[in-house]
């Protein structure tokens, strides 16, 4: 990605010199002599970062930092200050600047302090980029997904939502079957009447039958009054059979002359009713085996499977895997009132690489989860879930040449006891330390705050500049 660099400074030497340095860096290069000049070409132009002095003719560095806080957020801007000023930079910081440099400028410190605010821009870039992509798919439906499988899924769905055939969806745990079920349901001209839902395996045989079909008053100990069934509640609409595959023999002969006369009667009664409904039913059971084993109806089956829809796991589309996170960042950083906005390279190369087997359902609770735990606006892998984290991290412990002995122990003794899940019996025994020293060692290493340490690398960083969360996000992102 190439990037705008703006810089602003009344002396030309410098605004030339700091030009040319990042110019050789790749980035393309905007100058202004002073803060008015700067917003003018910040309307203009696409910038995604700003390096300003402070003390400006007409329009000063400090009142430019403030109109592109408030006007621009996302865009980073370093402060350029003299020596012996630092009590002005301290406030830049606190006006929002992302950094600030010393004059003369070290063009190496320079050069990686960009680096690092245009590696979070581009985070957000992405992230924005994945935002637009997801609006565009919303006004079709709910369901996220940019692989084939998907999209030969919304094929499908667009094709027979307006149809009066019946689908089953088919899919393990967590893959989007209810969402299939509500797109159909939107997506046809029935989507103003009902659409009852009816989970089957949550019900007792006798409940279900009275669930779907109704009953009459005195059918069967406390049936005090009549009461309507689901069947009849769709009339018009559409209902549908989650779970299907959980249903016993005697329903499943009920479902069955639905589907073919639209007949049924309520429990108890004696009248004949006839509803016209759209049946969609789910389930993540084999019903093929189940034929075999002479547990579910072949002739229902047939009924119920006019259109199936397939929903692959989601380690079998990883494609989908990066849209969706986006959309679950945005969706729980609104619900829980967080800056969140972006997820860091190594997260999400670890949200990539897990397997998922709890599909998207998982995934959503992860990011959820990670959300909730993330410290500044861009996820790290120590805010996501251990499970996950600790998919690629178990075998490998990074230390850096340089590091103390301490910090070597620290690193491995954090990794060992994220790797069991924090379980010191299993931690010590691991590293053939006794229970106590590991207790000692934990302490002595500030290694027991209640949740997942940081890792070695992150700490790093984040100490290196005394700067906030993001941009030790920015450094693991670089790496
Ligand atoms: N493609 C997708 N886009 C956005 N959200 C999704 C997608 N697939 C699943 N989800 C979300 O994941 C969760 C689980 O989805 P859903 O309930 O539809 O799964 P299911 O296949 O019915 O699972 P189960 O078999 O356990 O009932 C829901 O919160 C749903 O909104
Ligand atoms: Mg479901």
């Amino acid at each position: 990605m190439k990037f705008n660099v703006l810089i602003v400074d009344d002396e030309k030497n410098i605004r030339q010199g700091l030009g040319k340095a990042l110019e050789m860096d790749g980035h393309n290069i905007f100058l202004a002599e002073d803060g008015q000049e700067a917003l003018d070409i910040i309307h203009e132009e696409e910038v995604d970062l700003v390096i300003a002095d402070l003390r400006m003719p007409r329009l000063s560095g400090e009142e430019l930092l403030r109109r592109v806080v408030d006007q621009w957020p996302t865009i980073p801007v370093i402060i350029l200050t003299g020596h012996g000023t630092i009590e002005t930079a301290v406030q830049a910081m606190r006006d929002g600047a992302y950094d600030f440099l010393t004059k003369p400028v070290n063009l190496d410190r320079l050069s990686l302090l960009v680096r690092r605010a245009l590696s979070s821009r581009e985070l957000v870039m992405q992230h924005r980029q994945m935002q637009e992509e997801l609006d565009k798919q919303r006004r079709f439906t709910n369901i996220i997904g940019k692989s084939s499988a998907m999209h030969r899924i919304f094929d499908v769905v667009r094709q027979v939502a307006p149809t009066k055939a019946s689908v089953l969806i088919t899919g393990e745990s967590g893959v989007g079957k209810e969402l299939v079920a509500d797109a159909l349901h939107n997506l046809s001209d029935r989507k103003d009447k009902p659409f009852i839902k009816v989970h089957c395996a949550a019900l007792s045989e006798s409940l279900l039958e009275s669930e779907l079909f109704g009953h009459e008053k005195g059918a069967f100990t406390g049936a005090v009054a009549r009461k309507r069934g689901r069947f009849e509640l769709s009339h018009m609409g559409s209902i549908f059979l989650d779970e299907i595959g959980e249903i016993s023999q005697s329903v499943q002969i009920k479902i069955l002359r639905v589907l073919q006369d639209k007949k049924f009667e309520r429990v108890g009664g004696e009248e004949t009713l006839e509803v016209d409904t759209r049946i969609i039913s789910a389930t993540n059971k084999d019903l093929k085996a189940e034929i075999e084993k002479g547990t579910f109806r072949e002739d229902l089956f047939y009924r119920l499977n006019v259109v199936n829809i397939d929903i692959p796991p989601l380690r079998e589309r990883k494609e989908d895997i990066p849209l969706l996170v986006s959309a679950f960042i945005k969706e729980f950083a609104q619900e829980n009132n967080k800056p969140v906005e972006a997820i860091d390279h190594k997260a999400r190369a670890l949200m990539y690489n897990y397997s998922w087997p709890g599909n998207v359902r998982e995934l959503r609770n992860s990011i959820e989860s990670a959300v909730v735990m993330c410290k500044g606006t861009v996820i790290t892998p120590d805010d996501l879930p251990p499970s996950i984290a600790q998919d690629s991290e178990s075998n490998d412990i990074r230390i850096s040449v340089g590091s103390t002995l301490a910090e070597a122990e620290r690193e491995m003794i954090r990794s060992t006891l994220n790797a069991h899940n924090g379980n010191k019996s299993r931690t010590a025994e691991v590293l053939g330390i006794g229970r106590k020293t590991l207790h000692r060692k934990i302490a002595d290493y500030h290694l027991d705050d209640g949740r997942r340490a940081p890792a070695a690398a992150g700490e790093a960083s984040a100490a290196d500049d005394g700067a906030a969360n993001d941009t030790a996000a920015a450094g693991d992102a670089e790496g």
